[in-house]
């Protein structure tokens, strides 16, 4: 079946239905996602949205830009940082004047609280620079941009899984999807394709991330011939719930919650003793393992099981219940306590890749360290890699991130479109993704994918994990090649053709594998420690070698590696210091 548009936005989550209302303003543009719109993983971005306004103490764009790059170490582009923290005050203006309930201040105006990393004056104490509703942020964020998008008469295909992208040359042409509930093929042809399919962190065994986070953009992508920048950088947020990897919001330390090992110290206090338990995310989980590791931990089953307290107690039920009201019931739900009465057992978990498909500030998918387009492909959210993140996102950063370049490129799509005649793609352009579903669905028989899933995440995070060295990445990147081999014999069990989520995992799984391999050979290439990126063997950042961009280049079985220039033109890079 095939179907044409001027604009296919691949995902629904903030930056796809942002650059979908725009461009839908002025061509006819479809959303393609595997899930229904309102249960994209933006919805489950907690604690705020950052923007310098200025209602409850002083704040300027600039200060928030310079905390993002620094934040980043030093591995932003700051241009595009700055550019990032100066429409950050306009895009919340427009997303409160498009209904999204934001909380208020008692004289009205939009309420900012704390959030990691983010300064007044160029770091010298904590700002209130988060927006915020509850901690339920990112689903008010999808809401409003949904429902505005319905207005906007917006086609949306749901539940529909990309499975290729189609290129003319240097041009994009339009997407390949298999239609989850016939399982049939469609074959969208378009001027133009946005990919928003937002991150990848199902690649580890604990993660905050969605079950759909699989990647599916980037690994398209790097089948296609596009190299994924900096895939070596992935977060993990300081406070999962312990096993589960549930996210309970930095808002929780924002609002005063602090952390504690087992002698009920304020550890924090050793490694960042002026910003504290609102360090940057990369500073908090070293701090937390390196606490576990010292014999501080609190003591779980095992020892392995060790973990720390995150302490709330002291805010009070009025607080939790207006302030924090889902992360009270997470845990009430998941764990039986209660945060007024009890601290909150945490261990960090897999939550964000700062890497991604390169774009420019428009979105605009960029195939080299030369600028080269792909016309009429772009790329946002976390599935890009604009470089406002670098080595480390600040917390709130990710949903200004959605709502700045998600419409950004809309409206820059909505442009290109307007100038581009349609071009028809022949019905072949899906015959590389029926043959892929047919590798998985037609053999005689074939290995299930369940257990190379198991082994793929455990090996992520046992060894690309918050700590990293030569021996465990090498480890990780023999066992992702051999894996990826396994993955060539696997086989659906159900041979059905409706919602055959059998199908749907191992297609995951593949692009989950390819990331895989990809991240840990461009971890396993920096020999220094930025950021995220924290090398027992290379402790020190190295900026005379390494300050610069990875570009990652699947080349079959192999990960071709480039560089690319970082824009360091407002800020000289400094040590960082918290
Ligand atoms: O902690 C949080 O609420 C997460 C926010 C973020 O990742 O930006």
């Amino acid at each position: 079946m095939k179907h044409t548009f001027d604009a296919i936005i691949v995902g629904s989550g903030g930056s796809g239905l942002y650059a979908a209302l725009e461009v839908s303003a002025r061509a006819k543009t479809a959303v393609l996602s595997k899930v229904y719109p309102v249960r994209s993983h933006t919805g489950a971005a907690q604690g705020g949205i950052s923007a310098a306004l200025g209602n409850v103490e002083e704040d300027d764009p600039r200060w928030h830009a310079f905390d993002t790059v620094k934040g980043g170490d030093y591995l932003v582009d700051q241009q595009a940082a700055l550019l990032m923290a100066d429409e950050a005050v306009q895009a919340v203006y427009d997303l409160e004047n498009r209904g999204l309930p934001f909380n208020r201040t008692s004289d009205g105006r939009i309420d900012q609280r704390r959030f990691g990393g983010h300064t007044r004056n160029f770091g010298e104490a904590p700002v209130r620079r988060a927006c915020y509703a509850a901690d339920r942020t990112g689903h008010m964020i999808l809401q409003t941009l949904y429902q505005q998008c319905i207005k906007n008469g917006v086609h949306f295909y749901d539940e529909y899984q990309v499975l290729d992208l189609v290129l003319k040359g240097n041009r994009c042409a339009g997407v390949v999807a298999l239609q989850l509930s016939t399982g049939d093929i469609h074959l969208l042809e378009s001027k133009s394709v946005l990919f928003a399919t937002g991150g990848f962190g199902r690649m580890f065994k604990i993660t905050s991330n969605a079950y759909a986070n699989t990647g599916d953009g980037p690994a398209i992508c790097a089948r296609r011939g596009i190299p994924l920048q900096d895939m070596e950088f992935f977060q993990f947020h300081p406070t999962g719930i312990k096993g589960l990897g549930i996210l309970i919001s930095e808002a929780v330390r924002g609002e005063g919650g602090v952390l504690k090992n087992n002698r009920n110290e304020r550890f924090m206090a050793r490694f960042a003793p002026t910003l504290l338990d609102l360090a940057p995310r990369d500073m908090v989980s070293r701090a937390i393992l390196t606490e576990i590791r010292a014999g501080a931990g609190i003591r779980g089953d095992r020892k392995i099981d060790d973990y720390v307290h995150l302490d709330a107690t002291h805010l009070g039920r009025e607080t939790l219940q207006s302030k924090l009201p889902d992360i009270t019931d997470f845990c009430k739900t998941y764990l039986g306590i209660d945060p007024a009465e009890n601290p909150i057992p945490v261990l960090p978990t897999a939550h964000y890749g700062m890497g991604g498909i390169p774009t420019d500030t428009h979105g605009r998918v960029v195939v080299d360290n030369k600028g080269t387009l792909i016309h009429g492909l772009y790329a946002v959210g976390e599935c890009a890699c604009v470089s406002v993140h670098g080595a480390n996102r600040l917390g709130t950063n990710s949903l200004l991130d959605l709502v700045v370049f998600g419409r950004r490129a809309g409206r820059h799509m909505a442009e290109y479109v307007a100038g581009e005649e349609a071009e028809t793609i022949p019905d072949d352009a899906a015959d590389f993704a029926r043959e892929q579903i047919a590798r998985l669905t037609e053999k005689k028989e074939g290995l299930h994918g369940g257990h190379i899933m198991d082994d793929m995440r455990t090996t992520m995070m046992e060894n690309i994990g918050i700590y990293r060295n030569a021996t465990d990445m090498t480890r990780a990147v023999k066992e992702m090649t051999e894996l990826r081999e396994k993955y060539q014999m696997v086989r659906t069990q159900d041979r059905g053709r409706s919602f055959n989520t059998d199908l749907l995992e191992l297609i995951e799984l593949g692009n989950l594998l390819d990331l895989s391999l990809i991240t840990a050979v461009s971890a396993l290439n920096r020999q220094e420690s930025r950021g995220a990126h924290s090398r027992e063997d290379y402790p020190d950042r190295d900026d005379s070698i390494w300050l610069k961009h990875t570009l990652a280049y699947l080349d079959m079985n192999e990960v071709r590696l480039a560089y690319k220039d970082v824009d360091t033109s407002i800020w000289t890079p400094k040590p960082r210091q918290y």
